[in-house]
């Protein structure tokens, strides 16, 4: 797996209080390896998002899910220093954050932890030369199969035609994940459990079309 990081870390200058945000509840919520690595029967669903961009459904989640507890991914300063803005408002108590490459999450996550997975508007990279570095890709895929529960949830979108059927081919061809949509509407529609994030607002904006799946993890397990 090429392990390099794309795309960027850093916007605009952040407003003091954001920074210092960054400086103090940032470290209070950074989860490490060896508590990634005990993130099994926790007793309660553990969700996970990668690239969680400024963090709109991650909140949304944690606070409508409030018994569930939640991990998020994102590498882009200024979207985590919004996320903790709101965690801090809102007084989240079920976020953890991991600060780093969502691959390196799914590393250190145990087999059959995780209840549900989001990856929601991955950035899609769509010159041919750049498709490996996508995160839904050939080895990603066997790793969120590894680290979801049988029966487990994947949930994806993409406003890029081209992407919606390399994640189809990619997810179903590993033979891991079943997906039950059956009509159009069924993933043409955002489900109504599942918020407007920032990215499919602009997308929406500029009249492209939005996929919206799921897929549940097969419970019989071929690694
Ligand atoms: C196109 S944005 C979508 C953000 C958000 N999910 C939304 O829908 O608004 C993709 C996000 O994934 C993050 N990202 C890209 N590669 C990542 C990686 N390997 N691990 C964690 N986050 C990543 C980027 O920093 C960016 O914020």
């Amino acid at each position: 797996m090429d392990r390099r990081l794309f795309g960027r870390r850093k916007g605009r200058p952040l407003r003091p209080q954001r920074q210092n945000l960054l400086d103090t509840l940032l470290h209070e919520l950074t989860i490490d390896v060896e508590e990634i690595g005990l993130c099994k029967n926790l007793g309660r669903e553990l969700c996970i998002e990668i690239g969680f961009g400024s963090g709109e459904h991650l909140i949304w989640q944690a606070q409508n899910n409030s018994k569930n507890f939640f991990i998020g991914s994102e590498v882009y300063i200024n979207g985590i220093s919004r996320l903790l803005l709101d965690i801090n408002e809102k007084s989240l108590k079920n976020i953890r954050l991991w600060i780093d490459d969502g691959r390196l999450l799914l590393e250190a996550l145990p087999n059959e932890s995780v209840d549900v997975i989001y990856i929601l508007f991955p950035d899609p990279w769509p010159k041919t030369r750049h498709h490996k570095r996508r995160i839904i890709g050939t080895s990603t895929v066997y790793e969120l199969a590894r680290v979801l529960k049988p029966g487990g949830i994947l949930r994806t979108a993409t406003d890029v035609s081209e992407y919606k059927t390399w994640m189809l081919q990619h997810i179903l061809n590993c033979g891991e994940f079943s997906w039950e949509a059956r009509r159009p509407i069924d993933w043409l529609e955002r489900p109504i459990d599942w918020p407007v994030t920032r990215y499919e607002i602009k997308a929406l904006g500029s009249n492209r079309n939005c996929a919206y799946f799921s897929f549940k993890r097969n419970t019989l397990k071929i690694y």
